[in-house]
């Protein structure tokens, strides 16, 4: 159970409105009580937050917006007292623009040892005013920036598949590889359990940068058969071999888990194998629609993938970068999820959507595996779906021109208490994003030891899967009341999950662990009740 922090939005010590690794190690012991074996801390590294942390200026000191090196182990220390791993983020893609790197290589020449840290080529036309490619950003725009050489004139072009201020590294570079060795070295050293690997499907390029004049986006960089010429080339394995064997020569049990958006299941296995990542996040589980055939499908082609290479299957509903899933779920079904939802939106019907996600996280929790939580969902948070565009600071905003609203919806700082200017975030008023009404009634103390809270329904179900070892059981499907529900058995639990319009009965004889939603007296026989629709059970088998 692996429980992703995103520093700017969980908790703020020193008042400023922004999240900061002091107040993370103040709620460590919310973190122990909720029941996850680790963490996953967002970039929290010098930077210009260009793309809230993840255009890395310096990988081996932490921003002062954050903390200190000193906070940062302190962090490291606590989390490791109660028993709670630690897995920083690691952004090899590309760097921040305003890195030392980055900067030298502004300053020197064309095919200079400093420019070929990066991704910079002569553009076409007679005066190379044209980009080397049309490749497209993932934020909207062009993927090429026309740099001013020393002398003042229009020279070179740079690549950067996200913003512009985040530059693209070139890995075919020696010096690039070593330097991130170093890195790892770095935060291995200072007791880091693990890496979270930003982008890990983007960091070589095909040879050639042959032409690719495609829509792109973080989550759909396929829109055509044809691999991309810029997404999970096969060179990028050798790198990932590297790095697991430097991991592995440290002592204890370290990790890492790649963020790879790559769709087709065998090649994210590939990923996957034993010298390489020990994880890869499952955004197919996450983009699965809500209804019974889907959902199994994508659970057993999960199941069947990690098995062939023999790596733990992971689930994952929510994370930084796309609608909560207590939103999401409440949208049509069949229809591409939007990158973000603005108030001029049609507006989701928040109490189907927490629903359904109540019973997709029971049903998720119940899955063996590794689960990863974003912070917030275990309140059972909404996205943030009428931000004012004005206060809007993801850079595919600025971007699109606004066409795409971006994922500051699902960023929006916690609430820790139900009162006060900030709910709890932080000392003061301030929050870096206006906290939405409805989050007064969704603080961390209105819903502890309420039951029924979604926050008292994720502990329940963190213990009880401990208890009953779900993360290593195994899976066996066991037939279904109706065609719209999944029954599936995990060591000694059964799960069940309605996804109909109507109830379906409670197996006979089960006894009830926990359930997502009330359950329904069924025809007057109050011993045999229902399950109602968007509901999950977990019963003893
Ligand atoms: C990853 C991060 C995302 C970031 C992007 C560029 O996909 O999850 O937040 O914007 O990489 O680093």
């Amino acid at each position: 159970m692996i429980y992703q922090i995103y520093p700017r939005s969980f908790a703020d010590a020193d008042g400023d409105g922004i999240g900061d690794l002091p107040g993370i190690t103040s709620r460590i012991g919310y973190l122990k009580d909720l029941g996850v074996d680790a963490v996953w801390v967002s970039p929290f590294y010098v930077s210009p937050q260009a793309d809230a942390g993840y255009d890395v200026a310096d990988y081996r000191d932490v921003d002062p917006v954050f903390g200190t090196l000193q906070d940062a182990d302190a962090f490291i220390q606590a989390a490791h007292g109660a028993g709670i791993k630690v897995l920083v983020d690691l952004v090899p893609n590309h760097t921040s623009d305003e890195h030392e790197w980055f900067k030298a290589a502004l300053a020197a020449a064309p095919g200079s040892p400093e420019r070929d840290r990066y991704m910079f080529r002569d553009g076409r036309g007679e005066n190379g005013e044209q980009p080397p490619t049309q490749w497209r950003s993932v934020f909207g725009g062009g993927a090429w920036e026309r740099v001013l050489e020393a002398d003042g004139s229009p020279g070179q072009w740079y690549l950067h598949l996200f913003d512009v201020k985040q530059p693209d590294l070139n890995w075919e570079n020696p010096v690039v590889r070593e330097e991130f060795h170093d890195i790892l070295r770095f935060w291995l050293d200072r007791g880091v359990d693990g890496f979270r690997v930003d982008v890990a499907h983007g960091l070589v390029k095909a040879e050639g940068l042959p032409e690719w004049d495609h829509e792109q986006g973080m989550l759909h960089g396929k829109d055509k058969d044809e691999r991309p010429p810029m997404w999970d080339q096969d060179g990028v394995h050798e790198i990932y071999q590297g790095w697991r064997k430097l991991l592995d020569a440290y002592d204890g049990d370290r990790m890492m888990v790649a963020e790879a958006w790559v769709e087709d299941a065998d090649r994210l296995a590939l990923y996957l194998r034993p010298d390489e990542f020990h994880q890869a996040f499952n955004f197919n589980y996450l983009e699965a629609p809500w209804r019974a055939e889907d959902q199994r499908a994508v659970i057993e082609a999960s199941l069947a993938s990690a098995d062939e290479v023999d790596a733990p299957t992971t689930w994952v509903l929510s994370n930084h970068d796309v609608i909560r899933h207590a939103t999401r779920l409440a949208l049509p079904v069949g229809v591409r999820r939007p990158n973000g939802i603005g108030a001029d939106h049609p507006q989701p019907d928040a109490e189907l959507g927490v629903r359904r996600a109540r019973a997709a996280t029971l049903l998720m929790l119940a899955l063996p595996g590794s689960a990863y939580l974003f912070q917030g969902e275990e309140l059972g948070l909404p996205e943030h779906t009428t931000l004012p565009d004005g206060v809007r600071q993801d850079p595919t905003f600025l971007r699109t021109g606004g066409e795409h609203l971006g994922r500051d919806g699902c960023r929006i700082p916690l609430p820790w208490l139900s009162q006060g200017g900030s709910l709890g975030f932080g000392p003061f008023d301030l929050t870096w994003l206006p906290q939405p009404d409805s989050y007064a009634a969704l603080a961390a103390d209105a819903q502890l030891g309420v039951p029924g809270s979604t926050l008292e329904m994720y502990r329940a179900a963190l213990r009880l899967r401990r208890q009953h070892d779900l993360g290593t059981g195994h899976v066996e499907w066991v037939e279904a009341p109706s065609p719209d529900a999944l029954v599936l058995r995990v060591g000694g639990v059964l799960v069940l999950t309605n996804f109909g319009n109507d109830p379906v009965p409670l197996p006979a004889g089960a006894l009830v662990l926990l359930c997502s939603r009330e359950l329904v007296a069924s025809g007057g026989d109050e011993s045999r009740p229902s399950v109602p629709v968007d509901t999950t059970v977990w019963m003893n088998a």
